[in-house]
């Protein structure tokens, strides 16, 4: 199968909040690819997977990076397909990673989302929105996964039970 979403993390630190990207778009049937690359430890290699990436069909890219966290943005400066960034916690609770995805300058973008798990769940999500568009069962999975979500707090809606296992 095609790889739909390319995921990079700029280091293997990242990976056990990365992990839950991935298991997103398992999830959601969506063929992807993961790596790490550095935008400053492996910047060639960054470079040519890019390049690489987006002929072999990638559609959308993830970018997930910690403290002066410029992975994404330097994803984005090479390609115009959409990348999200994912900031990872760091030694200042992930807002110098936050700041650093979300101040990109005017002219190359980054939609940044939350620092840590949830941002990783939710760039996996919105990249599925953003393939919808062109591929049906994508979007049929989403609506699947959106019903799923929904019907799991409405069969257990009293907080003073413990919750299911
Ligand atoms: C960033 O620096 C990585 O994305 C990671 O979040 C952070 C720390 O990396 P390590 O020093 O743990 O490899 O480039």
């Amino acid at each position: 199968m095609k790889t739909l979403v390319s995921v990079i993390m700029g280091s293997r630190s990242d990976w056990g909040v990365m992990e839950h990207a991935i298991k997103t778009l398992e999830s959601l049937g969506i063929a992807h690819d993961v790596r790490i690359l550095s935008a400053h430890r492996t910047p060639n290699a960054l470079t040519t997977y890019m390049a690489e990436a987006a002929d072999g069909g990638t559609e959308v890219f993830i970018g997930a990076a910690g403290g002066a966290a410029h992975l994404a943005g330097v994803m984005a400066a090479q390609t115009t397909l959409p990348v999200l960034g994912v900031p990872m916690e760091s030694k200042l609770q992930g807002l110098d990673s936050l700041l650093s995805m979300v101040q990109m300058p005017a002219g190359i973008p980054v939609a940044t989302f939350a620092v840590g798990k949830a941002g990783a769940v939710n760039a996996a999500l919105f990249a599925a929105s953003v393939l919808a568009a062109t591929h049906p069962e994508i979007g049929e999975a989403l609506k699947s996964f959106r019903r799923a979500q929904s019907e799991k707090i409405l069969s257990d809606p009293d907080p003073r039970k413990p919750a299911p296992a």
